[in-house]
């Protein structure tokens, strides 16, 4: 009997180990050794593809040979292809012979890049610099720069932490505010009617704006409508925004770029501090010196003195360090090559010059083209607006038809990256947008 119960306890513990054995290989999580991983991630929405890079991706896959990619920002030369400045190759080759270490950088980035872009921004021999007023460190790109100043904002800005952007602004500029733990809101800029500035507008909710917030302002060639203040104009925003005690972030991703002239479209940034506006700045080398994949940008604030600027700069610093370390070498070191030597910078210059004219004059061949292709629309903007950006007012069916007809490839806001087009498809595209706005 005694055998018997023992027989029928080893049978039921036998049982019970191979349901849990079963139990173990029918669940997501827990696989014997030589099956297929269980999945962690089955929460895991599909999210949309990028506004702007998802544009390239679509291109990429679109085999029509007529094909334009008109969504990023990237300066392509009159044969369509990446540019390569002369003045950045030849810098690069200096640094090559010169056999540089392969160290980390500072957190900040190297001292001597961070005083050059900062000069390039205020103008040489200005006072911050000077004073040391200012805490210039290097940082990942334009995007880079912009969150370590929304994470710099969004720990330490002693008022409404809000930022107030264009309507409309880049794209990246809300889910990087955002993402930093800002609250973002807008101010009128663009008329849609006019595609132009709608100064009245902007002035007016720039009023409203609650006293101690922050304001994100496009310091030349606003992205994406190509639609900058004049100069008296911008005197009257500075004084505006003072009245309204607003702290003043400036990106400045295009320096040189709407005009041709670093110091000319530097204008609204040098009239902010001339009238005693101790503002912020994202800086970006992605676009004047072709210096895309290099991430060479720098994020600037300038402060009351230099005691505050140390203190600061400890701060970004503590922001810096556990993100990424310190920044990347090699395209800070380009920069820091044509900005310390005069004569690069003049070829430099150079190069800043025939990009921003190339950009100008397929402006001047877009509206010809539309002109004779019959069309009786205004395209008056086209010329009007600068930058790489024109925003040219075509309606979401518009750009999805362009897309589908022509292979013409946007963003769906209607802006198109002049820098894409060509003197060979020039016509191709005017004759595009013509039959879908006709
Ligand atoms: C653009 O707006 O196309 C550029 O600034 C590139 C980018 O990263 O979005």
């Amino acid at each position: 009997k005694k055998k018997l119960k023992r027989k029928k306890v080893k049978e039921l513990k036998i049982m019970s180990l191979q349901l849990v054995r079963s139990r173990l290989l029918t669940s997501s999580n827990v696989t014997p050794l030589g099956a297929r991983a269980g999945s962690w991630w089955s929460g895991v929405e599909m999210g949309p593809p990028d506004p702007i890079l998802g544009v390239t991706e679509a291109f990429k896959k679109d085999s029509n040979p007529a094909k334009m990619n008109l969504g990023v920002g990237a300066y392509r030369d009159d044969e369509g292809k990446p540019f390569v400045l002369p003045s950045v190759r030849e810098a690069e080759k200096n640094i090559l012979t010169s056999l540089m270490n392969r160290e980390y950088a500072p957190i900040g980035g190297e001292a001597d890049y961070g005083k050059l872009t900062a000069n390039l921004a205020f103008g040489e021999g200005n006072s911050v610099v000077g004073e040391g007023r200012n805490v210039t460190v290097q940082c990942i790109s334009g995007t880079g720069s912009l969150r370590v100043g929304a994470n710099f904002l969004s720990k330490w800005f002693p008022g409404n932490k809000t930022i107030y952007l264009p309507k409309p602004s880049w794209g990246n500029h809300t889910p990087i505010f955002k993402h930093a733990g800002m609250e973002v809101a807008g101010y009128s800029y663009y008329d849609p009617k006019t595609c132009g500035l709608d100064f009245a507008a902007a002035c007016a909710d720039i009023s409203k704006i609650p006293e101690n917030s922050v304001i994100l302002l496009h310091a030349c060639a606003h992205n994406p409508t190509g639609v900058d203040p004049r100069p008296e104009q911008w005197k009257e925003l500075s004084q505006l925004i003072k009245s309204r005690n607003l702290y003043v972030f400036f990106d400045m991703a295009y320096q040189g770029f709407a005009s041709g002239d670093v110091d000319g479209d530097a204008f609204p940034i040098r009239q902010f501090l001339a009238d005693g506006h101790n503002i912020c700045l994202a800086q970006s080398y992605a676009k004047n010196m072709g210096l895309y994949g290099e991430r060479a940008g720098a994020f600037t604030v300038v402060c009351k003195d230099k005691e505050e600027a140390s203190r600061v700069n400890s701060q970004i610093k503590i922001l810096i360090r556990p993100m990424y370390s310190n920044p990347p070498i090699h395209g800070a070191r380009i920069v820091t090559e044509i900005l310390s030597n005069p004569e690069l910078k003049q070829k430099w210059l150079g190069d800043v010059k025939t990009m921003a004219d190339r950009i100008i004059t397929m402006r001047t061949k877009l509206r010809d083209g539309l002109t004779r292709e019959g069309s009786t629309l205004n395209w008056q903007h086209i010329t009007d607006q600068i930058g790489m950006f024109c925003f040219t007012g075509m309606k979401p069916d518009q750009v999805e038809n362009i897309v589908k007809k022509h292979s013409v490839y946007l963003t769906k806001d209607g802006r198109i990256s002049i820098a894409g087009i060509s003197s060979k498809n020039v016509d191709y595209l005017a004759h595009a947008i013509h039959d879908v706005t006709k």
